[in-house]
């Protein structure tokens, strides 16, 4: 009589029972690894393929909600709203106005949140609300998405020269893109001078100091500022900073001048670099003298 077929499978010999487990084993590492090695690769490729369709769907929202104010290009509207697809929006904006987080979130919040009072006069309308957590109409990934478009012009931003920038429908903003600076010198440091200097108090706000710098608060080895350190006991500590500069001298180089000395435990070119262009020198020096009076008032 004939045996079935699958009594060739059965193994007699224990230790070929064992050589074939043990291979086994090896082979399913061996495979494991393999797929291990391919995965990363696909899962970028993943990635990059939804980050692309959001990007898509965003540049819809886009088209039916921003362009009418901001361009359709991005390039924005004199007297309407500003450029986004701007050099200077990608390299310079945060700083100006003194934004320390991501642009990502900038953007983010900005078009959820809106602007919800006039900031500029110089635009006709204001930023509406987008989200409709509050009352917008869209929805978070929505949001995600048409910042993802708005972000997606970074590469072609950086390529304009300061000519083909149009930065200048952000004249609210105190600088402009780097080597743009020669076009409209008389436009920008007027401010201060026709309505005699601004307060410290207010620049103090205006300038964003008041994000990275805790006033309240002194700095201590157990308390220190978050993004900057804190100023409240800087009345005392000014003079001793910087040997050799007193401390009216050290608070005014560290504010035209921040990188002149970095506070240990901080990081150079967080503070803005440029606010000596921002200020007149009056305002400055009523700054410095605010920040060292004890008895300060808000
Ligand atoms: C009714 C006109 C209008 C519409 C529509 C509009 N915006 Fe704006 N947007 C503005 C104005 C005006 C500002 C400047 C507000 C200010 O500085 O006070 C602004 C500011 C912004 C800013 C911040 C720019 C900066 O650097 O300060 C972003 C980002 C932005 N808008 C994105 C969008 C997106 C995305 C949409 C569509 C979902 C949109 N906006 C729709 C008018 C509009
Ligand atoms: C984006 C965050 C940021 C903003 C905005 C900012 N600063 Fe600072 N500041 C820092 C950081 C970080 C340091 C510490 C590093 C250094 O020395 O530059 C610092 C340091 C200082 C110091 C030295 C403090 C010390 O304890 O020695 C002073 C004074 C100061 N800032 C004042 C100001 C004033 C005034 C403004 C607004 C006109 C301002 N800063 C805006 C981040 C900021």
């Amino acid at each position: 009589m004939r045996k079935p077929w699958y009594t060739y499978l059965y193994i007699k010999s224990p230790i070929t029972k064992i050589t074939l487990g043990i291979l086994s084993v090896l082979i399913a590492i061996v495979v494991i690894l393999f797929i291990g090695l391919f995965e990363e690769p696909r899962m970028e490729a993943q990635t990059r393929n939804w980050e692309g369709r959001k990007i898509e769907k965003g540049a819809e929202i886009y088209a039916n909600n921003c362009s009418s104010c901001h361009g359709p290009d991005g390039k924005g509207l004199p007297n309407v709203a500003p450029a986004l697809h701007s050099r200077y929006f990608f390299t310079q904006r945060l700083k100006d106005i003194g934004w320390a987080g991501s642009l990502h979130d900038y953007v983010a919040l900005t078009v959820a949140a809106g602007r919800p009072s006039k900031v500029n006069t110089q635009w006709a309308q204001i930023m509406p609300t987008w989200s409709n957590r509050f009352g917008g109409p869209l929805r978070d990934d929505q949001i995600e998405q048409v910042t993802a478009y708005v972000l997606n012009w970074e590469e072609s931003a950086l390529q304009q020269t300061p000519e083909e920038d149009p930065w200048q429908f952000f004249q609210d903003a105190p600088s402009k893109a780097e080597g743009a600076q020669a076009q409209t010198p008389a436009e920008q440091p007027a401010q201060g001078e026709s309505a005699g200097p601004r307060p410290p108090q207010e620049l103090f706000v205006t300038y964003g100091c008041s994000g990275c710098h805790n006033l309240d608060e002194p700095q201590t080895d157990t308390n220190r500022g978050p993004v900057g350190p804190n100023l409240g006991n800087l009345h005392e500590v000014a003079g001793e900073i910087v040997p050799g500069q007193d401390a009216e001298t050290y608070v005014y180089t560290s504010i035209v001048d921040p990188n002149a000395f970095i506070v240990p435990g901080y990081n150079a070119n967080i503070m803005p670099q440029n606010f000596a262009d921002q200020m007149s020198e009056e305002e400055i020096r009523g700054l410095v003298q605010w920040l060292l009076d004890p008895n300060r008032q808000r």
